[in-house]
C-alpha cells in the first residue's frame, strides 16, 4: 500500500482543527499509520524544507513552521501521494478547489494548514524525518 507524509501545520493546531482535518482525511479513505504532536525548531524546519532554501519565502516558511506545535502523520492508501494532494488542494487557498482542506481552512499561501508529500520517494524521506521504524505500525 502506498504511503504519504502529511503535517498538520502550526496554524491548523492553533485553530483547533486537528480533529476536523483528520476526519476529512479518514473519510477520504486514508489510514493513519503513524502520528505525533511535535514542535519543529528553526533548524529542523529549515532542514525539512531545505529544497526551498533559495526561494524568497523560505525565511517566512521556516519561521511559520517553527511557530508552534504541528502534527505529522504517515498515511496509507492506494495512490496515496496523488490522492492526498488532491484532497488538500492547491498551495494557495485562493486557487484551491471547493471542498479541499486548504480551501476550507487556510488563510493564505504561506499559512495553508497542511503539507502533503509531492512524490513517493519524498514521502519515504519525509516519513523517516519524523518517525522511527518502531513508530510506524500497520494501519489495522
Ligand atoms: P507543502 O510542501 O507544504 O505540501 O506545500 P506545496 O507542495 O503545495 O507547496 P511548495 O511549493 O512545496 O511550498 C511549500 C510551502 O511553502 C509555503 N509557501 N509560501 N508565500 C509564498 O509564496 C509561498 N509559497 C509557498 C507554503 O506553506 C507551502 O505549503
Ligand atoms: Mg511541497
Amino acid at each position: 500500500m502506498e504511503k504519504t507524509l502529511t503535517i498538520l501545520k502550526p496554524d491548523c493546531v492553533r485553530k483547533q482543527l486537528i480533529g476536523a482535518v483528520i476526519d476529512q482525511i479518514e473519510r477520504a479513505g486514508f489510514r493513519v499509520v503513524a502520528m505525533k504532536k511535535t514542535r519543529l525548531t528553526q533548524e529542523t524546519a529549515g532542514e525539512f524544507y531545505a529544497v526551498h532554501r533559495e526561494r524568497p519565502f523560505y525565511g517566512e516558511l521556516v519561521e511559520f513552521m517553527s511557530s508552534g506545535p504541528c502534527v505529522p502523520m504517515i498515511l496509507e492508501k492506494d495512490n496515496a501521494v496523488t490522492d492526498f494532494r488532491a484532497i488538500i488542494g492547491a498551495t494557495d487557498p485562493a486557487e484551491a478547489a471547493a471542498g479541499t482542506v486548504r480551501k476550507l481552512y487556510a488563510d493564505s499561501k504561506g499559512e495553508n494548514i497542511i503539507h502533503g508529500s509531492d512524490s513517493v520517494e519524498n514521502a519515504a524521506i519525509e516519513a523517516a524525518f519524523f518517525f522511527s521504524a518502531e513508530e510506524v505500525v500497520r494501519a489495522n
